[in-house]
């Protein structure tokens, strides 16, 4: 049965964890699918296989030509998908476009976007009075990069403190669920027990109502990894001999 937001939110009350994995194209997309992952995010880390250095030069339009193709692998799953960096912050014209494009174009049930209090509420609060559902994503945000670098938030009473105020913020503006990115497990675990939607963490311990782990990181695809990420299998290693196996056997005229 297809996964909806609805169901996530049943998740959370039923303390069944939810699995979340990205994904860029339609192969991967079916895969995931088929596996019976529940929400399936083309992130803008897709920049990553892609061969950005960061989720910053990332566009609109590659975002939806992915996510057209994932859509095309998800039968089961909720699919989200990330606004990329400078298509939501402008204004809220700006993001309904953005967003609007997004759903219209790709087919996915919700978009994601980083940051909270007090810079996005009102854009989200707008988008989700126009029927679009959001996902929310406070901690590491790394389309702020430049800002924050990638190491983990919240490490001052301070800085824990207005994270936890951007969740509660976050979720009386609408948004469905958010992604806990890079904070310490405990706070991660304060904000999943104050917030009545779905916390999906990635760095922020097992507290969280979710997980989300970038694929390329599981399958050892990515060139490298942050450190809170688990490598599931080598696929580089595999992708190399797979590789130079044909490539010899073509040599040396066995192919
Ligand atoms: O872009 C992405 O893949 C993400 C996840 C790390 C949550 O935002």
């Amino acid at each position: 049965m297809a996964i909806t937001i609805k169901k996530l939110i049943q998740y959370k009350q039923q303390q069944r964890p939810i699995v979340v994995l990205t994904a860029w194209d339609y192969l991967i997309a079916q895969l995931l699918d088929d596996s019976g992952v529940d929400l399936i995010l083309v992130g803008d880390s897709m920049a990553g296989v892609l061969g950005y250095q960061n989720t910053l030069p990332i566009s609109l339009e590659e975002m939806i030509h992915h996510a057209k193709a994932v859509r095309r692998g998800v039968k089961q799953a909720l699919m989200v998908v990330d606004l990329p960096f400078m298509t939501y912050q402008e204004s809220v014209a700006q993001a309904m476009h953005s967003a609007g494009r997004v759903l219209k174009e790709t087919g996915a049930q919700a978009v994601k976007l980083e940051g909270g209090y007090p810079a996005m509420i009102n854009t989200i609060a707008c988008l989700v009075q126009a029927g679009i559902p959001v996902m929310g994503h406070v901690g590491l945000t790394p389309q702020s990069v430049n800002q924050m670098g990638l190491r983990q938030q919240g490490k001052t009473e301070a800085a824990r403190n207005r994270i936890l105020q951007e969740a509660i913020a976050l979720e009386k503006a609408g948004v469905f669920s958010i992604v806990l990115e890079h904070i310490h497990p405990d706070l991660a675990l304060e904000i999943t027990q104050k917030v009545s939607i779905p916390t999906i963490g990635i760095g922020a311990g097992s507290h969280c109502d979710g997980q989300v782990l970038v694929t390329s990181d599981l399958l050892g695809l990515s060139e490298k990894q942050p450190p809170f990420a688990k490598v599931y299998t080598n696929l580089r290693e595999a992708i190399t001999q797979a590789v130079d196996e044909f490539s010899q056997e073509v040599r040396e005229g066995k192919f």
